[in-house]
């Protein structure tokens, strides 16, 4: 008998985003969406419409041009935030409207400052005007991991008769532990008498370390839709990992009831994609995606492996995507080819003048670089060759110099809304006098949280790709650059950033 499908619901695009410093624009948005559905993801959640013009119009676009996915639109249990996100949606060719309130005492009381009752009224109220605008309609209970089982039970009762089709359970503050969580599944549906009517969805975040355990055990007491993200991208300290749970439940099909539709193969190639556009590095234990995920160092191991694979190894690193990552191109390849294989990434090009400044920056780097992959394409498009004109900041050229027993000095000339002005500045290291000298002109103020620096690629000609994170005024915003000159791809990373605290804007948080 053929198993059941477990349901991968993707929020990347919306709970990820809500990461400190993991905005994204809507072009990125679009490219991690069109990776997801090439995973072969059931539902992608795209964002939160009624949170900014910024957020509509992403949804929309995603809402466009995804065929293979529902593309989901989170929205408060208002009727503006639910017209908001159906107009959002409206492209699609199969969307879903997910709506939430919160239900904990905690939040019933201090948050909303609303009674239960009234609770279930805006939540019933929520769920009929959705019903006459599409049929998919989730329904979450915010912090049902704290909520009363009885109060979980009679509102949901209410909204199934409403019309909801899924029915979430998030554990919001990611304060349950598995078999605690998994009987809280199995007790809402076993004593809610229409709870066969609807899909059992979980969203389990991550603050003690357990949001995969968690899902995992949900799964098992009879969930069917998993809320996950990208290298479990999310709030605080993030959501459920897609890889892990798509992983686990693949692997060990003696135990899970279900499987899902991924394909497995795309897992790597969507876990660099996110991570090069947010500019959170992946850990390199962790697991699926990490880089030592299917390394072996022990004598003990290697011998073992090499002898026979699986005395260590229970998955295989190609089957989750590993060597995918393909040489493309080369100094002698032509605007034609560089199109095509940005076409097969998914990178929607958006004008001819955007693509010819791409196939610019790409030659200068294929002159720098013998071999150009496509992690080396997606950070090019990722750069502000996406989006020209709109940048405040530009770094034209930089001039370096750094002796030993001298003080390292960094000249820069940067453009200003297209005005050319000079900076210079001494530091405590190139990088240091680099950001000082843009400071010198940007004046920002802003405070620098962090400065990391990764190759892209292998070899030492790869791009180092630099990440930069700045808050001002409570706004945190991640720049990133890559060049093969590490103090290129810092001045670039750091212009980035200050750029994104100029034309950002604020959102609002589902859950404030
Ligand atoms: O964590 C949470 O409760 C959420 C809901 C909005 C689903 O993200
Ligand atoms: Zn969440």
């Amino acid at each position: 008998m053929p198993k059941e499908q477990l349901i991968i619901f993707d929020t990347t695009l919306r709970d990820g985003e809500q990461s400190p410093g993991a905005s994204m624009t809507k072009e990125e948005k679009l490219r991690i969406a069109r990776q997801l559905e090439r995973m072969h993801v059931n539902v992608i959640e795209a964002g939160f419409p009624a949170a900014s013009n910024g957020d509509f119009e992403a949804v929309r676009l995603v809402a466009e041009a995804i065929k293979e996915s529902t593309v989901a639109a989170l929205c408060r249990a208002f009727d503006k935030d639910i017209a908001r996100a159906l107009e959002a949606i409206k492209p699609a060719k199969s969307g879903r409207i997910h709506t939430f309130i919160a239900t904990s005492p905690i939040h019933m009381e201090k948050k909303l400052r609303m009674s239960p009752d009234e609770v279930i009224v805006a939540a019933r109220s929520a769920v009929r005007f959705a019903r006459n605008g599409i049929d998919d309609i989730e329904f979450s209970c915010e912090d049902a991991g704290r909520s009363e089982l009885d109060f979980l039970c009679r509102i949901i009762e209410e909204v199934i008769k409403e019309g909801a089709t899924t029915i979430n359970i998030p554990d919001t503050v990611g304060y349950n532990v598995p078999e605690q969580f998994a009987e809280r599944i199995r007790q809402l549906r076993e004593r809610i008498p229409n709870s066969d009517k609807v899909i059992w969805s979980v969203h389990c975040h991550n603050d003690l370390g357990l949001a995969v355990a968690n899902s995992l055990a949900a799964v098992i007491a009879g969930a069917r839709q998993v809320e996950c993200t990208i290298n479990g991208l999310g709030e605080r300290a993030g959501n459920a990992a897609l890889e892990e749970i798509v992983m686990a439940v693949r692997t060990r099909q003696d135990v899970f009831p279900c499987d899902t539709r991924v394909d497995t193969t795309q897992i790597v190639p969507a876990s660099k994609l996110v991570s090069s556009i947010t500019g959170f590095p992946v850990q390199p234990n962790k697991a699926i995606v990490g880089a030592n995920a299917f390394a072996h160092e022990s004598g003990i191991h290697q011998d073992g492996v090499l002898k026979h694979r699986e005395t260590y190894e229970i998955m295989r690193a190609e089957d989750v995507g590993w060597n995918a990552n393909k040489l493309v191109l080369g100094k002698h390849s032509g605007r034609t080819a560089f199109k095509a294989r940005l076409q097969e990434l998914g990178i929607e090009v958006e004008s001819e003048q955007v693509l010819n400044a791409a196939f610019l920056r790409f030659k200068e780097l294929a002159d720098k670089k013998h071999e150009i992959f496509d992690e080396d394409l997606h950070m090019i498009m990722s750069e502000d060759v996406v989006a020209p004109g709109d940048e405040w900041y530009r770094l034209v050229s930089s001039m370096f110099h750094s002796e030993t027993g001298e003080t390292p000095q960094s000249r820069l000339t940067i453009s200003v809304r297209g005005v050319e002005t000079h900076a210079e500045a001494s530091g405590s290291g190139p990088v240091d006098a680099t950001f000082k000298a843009i400071e010198n002109v940007a004046l920002s103020g802003s405070e620098l949280l962090l400065y990391s620096v990764n190759a892209i690629t292998t070899g030492t000609d790869a791009q180092g790709e630099v990440t930069v994170r700045l808050s001002k005024d409570g706004r945190i915003v991640n720049g990133q650059g890559a060049d093969t000159d590490i103090i290129v791809a810092s001045a670039k990373a750091y212009i980035n950033a200050l750029n994104k605290l100029k034309s950002g804007k604020e959102k609002l948080n589902p859950q404030l």
